[in-house]
């Protein structure tokens, strides 16, 4: 599985002690200091580190059983690139989960949206942003928990797209 914007690493080990003995989690980050910080804090005999822009991720198509992004992809500077490359790596049946910002009210480009994303530097996303798109490529049973500023998004990789979604 691939960890996503892993910063130091502190779910990618998680991650690592769930893959079991013959599964492997690797971190990805463009940031060598955060990877560096990983591969002191967070190494483990199942977890690897890897230096690479998410937007262009240097892995065969269909080659990851699951990817977790979390609270990375409001970070991104062309987010929705990040996502054609998720779905490009992960493989049939494969899962997603997207932990990142939701918009205030779940409305992106409003007066306080913009607001917020000129203090935090995050961009936010509107609550319907990250689910349609994932429809769009092709994901089914598509999940999506808000709370706050952030909103949790799990989703199954199908070839034709459908699936049963639920929206909360
Ligand atoms: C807030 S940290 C989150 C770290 C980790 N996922 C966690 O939850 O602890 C966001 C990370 O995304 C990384 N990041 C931002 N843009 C990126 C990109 N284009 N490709 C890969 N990593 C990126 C940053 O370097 C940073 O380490």
């Amino acid at each position: 599985m691939i960890d996503l914007g892993c910063g130091p690493g502190n779910f990618t080990g998680l991650f690592g002690s769930a893959v079991g003995e013959n599964g492997l989690a690797v971190g990805v980050d463009a940031s060598h200091h955060m990877l560096r910080r990983a591969t002191i804090d967070n190494a483990g005999p199942n977890v690897a580190y890897l230096r690479a822009d998410a937007q262009k991720l240097p892995f065969a198509d269909q080659s990851a059983d699951a990817i977790a992004c979390l609270m990375a992809l409001y970070l991104i500077e062309q987010p929705f690139k990040a996502l054609d490359e998720i779905t490009r790596v992960l493989r049939p049946n494969g899962r997603v989960v997207i932990l990142t910002s939701l918009a205030p009210g779940g409305t992106r480009g409003d007066v306080r949206s913009r607001v917020v994303e000129g203090v935090s530097g995050c961009r936010m996303f509107g609550r319907d942003e990250i689910v349609k798109a994932l429809r769009l490529r092709g994901f089914g049973e598509v999940e999506q928990r808000t709370g706050g500023l952030s909103q949790l998004v799990t989703a199954t990789r199908h070839l034709l797209g459908g699936g049963k979604d639920t929206m909360k």
